[in-house]
């Protein structure tokens, strides 16, 4: 079939939606919701057989809907209806919670029903709901849909539904004296990712983000009670929870010390033994060490790497180098396993340009850590999404072993045409050749996990359950295999042929010396592209490389 996506943004679970119904070979084309007079062009160059709303902030227009099926994703159980559906479920701390696909009509979410799936609900941050247990919902019921659609005799069903109000502030908000840590915590919880619980820090107004809990500390309710690293403890009414970022008013979302420099007359509160995983608390990078394997994992929050963020995962990962393990197994974050440089940190610095150089070093500084790497074999256990040089530096290990369901977006030139570093031109056209590398770049497009291997720039893609456990069980089986010493040893002689051939510090100054023309050079699109991205500016155009009908030889298929 021909399928168009209408939807605000091209959004994670879009991409993944677009990857899974391309796999089953429908046709697809993106248009995003600018104005009614834009879908309904789409509509009329495209003459799609169904249109699917997997992501939208508006209603369909009339003139769409009552001439062509769309069915819109709805983040709720059958007969939910209305917005902040996830919010809700959240901040009341349900226990299960679904997707719906339903016929779009003149009343919001009150169409009759395609397909719905549900899941069990996890107290955690909205957007990881989403990027979780939301997507994997909505891609099985997209799938059922689309298939009841091509089939033709499936009668979908109206059914009674309960509206629910719009979330206001007024009802997010926490009173921190009176508040316990878990009602806190599901608050903050419930407005992550957008909009955010509206509060105030050091007397300035500013909205909350990222909380995390904590075990341990406890203070006057209310108070700020320390900081670590880039985080604010905060205390409650019965224990305290760390706040990992926040916006204030009018600026952009930011690490809560680099968005409040007051904070550093907090004290300081650090982790008892390092970077060693501890018991519920803030703690971004965490090692483990079991049956001669040392896992490390880095959950930065959205996958954005800051220079301060790379320059301590640097050097946890030259300690974990030191350790007695035979593997290093690098995990990622559980939303992002990394999205490269942090463009919200470049975007409030004194100077973009200049910060947007340190942070290129110090990815550049990790990756090449790892790359260097000789003690040890190295895994990349991506479990969860990753983009442009977060994809290259999974490729730095030795291995790289992809959730299946993850989606990649292994390029860069969406982001102002960005050259991108992170040794990408050492190490993806021996895997896909110079030809399948060029393609990579060029089409932008995202990259399921599966095609990841098949391509061959990734090793293997696991099954989503249970990621984590077998790549863990197959990290202890490098380990443990008898030819190990042989292993490292041809992995210190592939180096060094490699090296031999061209020096990484070659591919490093060529890669480096585009990236200074994008911060420094007289074309700015990266700056402006940067500013759009991080104030989350609405569209104004489809980019073609989505929106197909929009190619210049499309025509409208007889
Ligand atoms: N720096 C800072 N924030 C980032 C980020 C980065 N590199 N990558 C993603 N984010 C943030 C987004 O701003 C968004 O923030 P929010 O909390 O306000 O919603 C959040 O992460 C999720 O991003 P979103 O784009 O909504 O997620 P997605 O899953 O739909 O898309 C990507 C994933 C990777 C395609 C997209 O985020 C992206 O293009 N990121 C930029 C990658 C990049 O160019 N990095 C720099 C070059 S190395």
């Amino acid at each position: 079939m021909r399928i168009l996506l209408l939807c605000h943004g091209f959004n994670s679970l879009t991409q993944r939606l677009h990857a899974e119904l391309a796999a089953k070979g429908h046709q697809l084309s993106v248009e995003f919701d600018i104005a009614d007079a834009v879908a309904e062009e789409a509509v009329a160059l495209f003459c799609p057989d169904l249109v699917i709303a997997p992501f939208l902030k508006r209603a369909i227009p009339e003139s769409i809907w009552s001439r062509q099926v769309c069915l819109v994703v709805h983040p709720g159980i059958v007969g939910d209806r209305g917005p902040s559906a996830l919010d809700w479920a959240i901040q009341q701390g349900l226990a299960t919670w679904g997707v719906t696909v339903l016929q779009a009509e003149a009343e919001m979410d009150a169409g009759p029903v395609w397909a719905s799936a549900s899941f069990p609900l996890r107290a955690a941050k909205k957007s990881s709901i989403y990027r979780n247990e939301v997507t994997e919902a909505a891609v099985r019921a997209v799938l059922q849909a689309v298939d009841r659609f091509a089939g033709g005799d499936f009668q979908p069903e109206r059914v009674p539904g309960q509206a629910h109000a719009l979330m206001r502030q007024s009802d997010r908000a926490i009173d921190w004296a009176q508040s316990d840590s878990a009602s806190a915590l599901a608050r903050l919880n419930a407005a992550d990712g957008f909009p955010g619980v509206a509060d105030s820090l050091f007397g300035e107004p500013c909205h909350l983000f990222d909380a995390w809990p904590e075990t341990n500390l406890k203070g006057t309710p209310g108070s700020l009670l320390g900081r670590r690293e880039t985080a604010i403890l905060r205390a409650t009414a019965d224990g305290a929870v760390w706040i990992g970022h926040v916006r204030r008013n009018g600026g952009v979302k930011l690490p809560a010390t680099l968005a409040f420099p007051e904070a550093a007359a907090l004290p300081e509160l650090p982790l008892a033994d390092c970077w060693k995983a501890a018991s519920p608390t803030w703690q971004d990078i965490a090692y483990e060490e079991a049956g001669g394997v040392g896992f490390l994992s880095f959950d930065f929050y959205n996958g954005a790497m800051s220079t301060g963020q790379c320059r301590r995962l640097t050097e946890a990962f030259r300690w974990a180098t030191q350790r007695p393990t035979r593997v290093i197994v690098l995990r990622g974050g559980s939303d992002f396993w990394s999205n490269g440089i942090h463009l919200n940190t470049i975007e409030a610095a004194e100077s973009p340009a200049d910060e947007s150089w340190a942070n290129i070093n110090a990815i550049d500084d990790l990756a090449e850590a790892v790359l260097r790497c000789e003690t040890q074999l190295t895994v990349a256990a991506v479990g969860a999404n990753a983009g442009a040089g977060g994809c290259f530096l999974a490729r730095a290990a030795d291995f790289v072993w992809v959730r299946d369901g993850v989606v990649l977006n292994p390029h860069y030139k969406n982001m102002g045409n960005l050259y991108g570093s992170e040794f990408w031109t050492y190490l993806l056209p021996p895997r896909v050749g110079e030809d399948g590398a060029r393609a990579i770049m060029r089409h932008r497009l995202p990259m399921p996990a599966a095609e990841a291997v098949r391509l061959g720039f990734y090793d293997a893609c696991l099954p989503a359950p249970g990621f984590a456990v077998d790549a863990a069980r197959r990290a202890a089986e490098l380990a443990a295999a008898n030819d190990f010493p042989e292993c490292l040893a041809a992995k210190r002689v592939k180096r060094a042929a490699d090296e031999a051939q061209k020096p990484l510090a070659d591919y490093r100054t060529a890669e480096l010396q585009e990236m200074r023309r994008n911060f420094y050079g007289f074309d700015p699109s990266y700056h402006v592209a940067r500013y759009h991205f991080v104030a989350r500016s609405p569209h104004s155009w489809t980019p073609r490389h989505l929106a197909r009908h929009r190619d210049l030889d499309w025509k409208i298929p007889a």
